[in-house]
């Protein structure tokens, strides 16, 4: 029993009408049709943002001002002095390396895992292999393992987190095994760690990358007590170029800006010899914002929960109650957690087939075929119109670590309007795939056999 309205759900979306099997959803989502339209009916009345005083100016301000808001509402950020926006997680998580790139002292280090999307490993490898080396300073990058079924192996993080550990980078659920790491643990371990920070506080830092987190589970960041948070909008029906940092006030307000220039001054006070900074949150919004993206993309998350509840938040902008966002993502993870144990169920019927990660998971399954390359296995799915991913995802460490030749799987993921009928012609698609007559893992030489 679905805990969703699929079918009304699927109404207010373009994509289905094509036939399409959108199951890479992992990769960005879809946008409903109420989104397209908003960007048009916002057309009329454009201008900057507190850069005019015309009616428009003023409008187009409050309106940009308040997606703030209501993204602050959905993580449960104590204000939108909290929030800064930029282009995708990626650059979120730069935006956070840059900042913090003048306060680390020779001898510390940096923790993360070798779970991570790229976006949370690469920029901490430039750090302390590229960047950091050019000033004189040694600062180590540390990888914690994950155990043989894909979750965190938090006794090695434990292990690997001391006292001169200034931050502590986890992704909060991983794009190749779905794995939610227990981030209360992390939190604990980075605690213990008793790091000086130049704030004051004497704990490690805790960045968690929120990609494949925000879009299946209500985040409350500060029940979680993270310091910096992460997530892209194209991944939560809003494809129009908004990621989030979340970050707590006295970071933002401690932290430089990753980005300088105009607007992120207080007003009037540049001189040759002193700049001021704005107030929060325009601090850390240098050069005009994508200021339509912001505005349609807050509005997703308020559409998110008609589309889910008998409600009207979309085009309002008043409060957006915390219990009608837990009330969302609780059905909306009901639903793809069946989408994807149907899948688990149909998967393990298959000739060779391996999935990866634990039994608990977020709504993605990674898999390979032996003998078979995932790349053919996507354009076998492809051919017969279900949507895949093959590739390693940008979680480039666990395929290696997992000895995976090509570092490569192919993934399945689900997402709010997806059918059990999707999921079946995903499965039947697959079960058309002949694996080679060994054990071996993918070579990516070998093609597959299509019946
Ligand atoms: C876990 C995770 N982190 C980070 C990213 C990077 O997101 P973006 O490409 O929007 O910067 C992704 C995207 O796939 C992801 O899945």
């Amino acid at each position: 029993m679905s805990t969703l309205d699929v079918e009304r759900i699927r109404s207010h979306f373009d994509f289905p009408a094509t036939g399409r099997v959108v199951t890479n959803n992992a990769a960005s989502t879809q946008p409903p049709r109420e989104l397209i339209e908003l960007l048009g009916r916002l057309a009329p009345w454009y201008e900057n943002v507190h850069r005019g005083q015309s009616a428009a100016s003023r409008r187009t301000t409050a309106l940009f001002e308040s997606a703030y808001d209501t993204i602050a509402s959905w993580l449960n950020a104590p204000s939108r002095r909290c929030i800064a926006t930029y282009r995708n997680t990626t650059e979120a998580i730069n935006a956070v390396m840059y900042s913090l790139l003048t306060s680390f002292r020779d001898g510390d280090n940096v923790v993360t895992t070798m779970m991570e999307h790229n976006s949370n490993y690469v920029p901490w490898h430039a750090l302390c292999r590229e960047i950091l080396p050019r000033f004189g300073r040694r600062v180590e990058c540390r990888i914690a393992r994950f155990r043989a079924d894909g979750s965190l192996d938090l006794d090695h993080l434990a292990s690997l987190i001391d006292q001169r550990t200034k931050l502590v980078c986890c992704t909060g659920a991983s794009n190749f095994f779905g794995a939610k790491p227990d981030l209360a643990v992390v939190r604990r371990l980075a605690d213990a760690g008793g790091y000086p920070q130049p704030t004051g506080e004497h704990r490690a830092l805790l960045l968690v990358d929120g990609a494949q987190l925000v879009p299946t589970t209500a985040v409350d960041v500060q029940a979680l007590d993270v310091d910096y948070l992460a997530f892209s909008f194209h991944k939560m029906l809003a494809p129009f170029g908004v990621g989030v940092l979340y970050a707590k006030e006295h970071l933002l307000d401690h932290d430089l800006p990753f980005l300088y220039g105009g607007d992120m001054i207080a007003e009037g006070r540049v001189t040759p010899t002193s700049v001021a900074w704005n107030d929060l949150p325009w601090k850390h919004a240098a050069g005009t914002p994508n200021i339509l993206g912001v505005i349609v993309s807050a509005q997703a998350l308020r559409l998110l929960v008609d589309l889910v509840l008998p409600t009207a938040f979309f085009s309002s902008w008043g409060p957006l109650p915390r219990v009608a966002i837990e009330e969302t993502m609780t059905r909306v993870a009901r639903h793809t957690a069946a989408l994807t144990a149907h899948c688990m169920a149909g998967l393990r019927e298959i000739n060779g087939l391996r999935p990866y990660g634990p039994e608990q998971r977020t709504p993605l399954v990674a898999f390979t075929i032996a003998g078979v390359s995932p790349f053919a296995v996507a354009q076998a799915l492809d051919r017969q119109g279900v949507e895949s991913r093959a590739g390693c995802h940008c979680a480039t460490l666990a395929h290696h670590a997992l000895g995976l030749d090509p570092p490569a799987s192919c993934r399945l993921s689900f997402a709010l309007y997806n059918t059990f009928d999707d999921v079946d012609r995903a499965v039947a698609a697959l079960r058309t795939i002949q694996p080679a007559a060994t054990d071996a893992l993918p070579t990516g030489r070998s093609t597959p056999a299509v019946r």
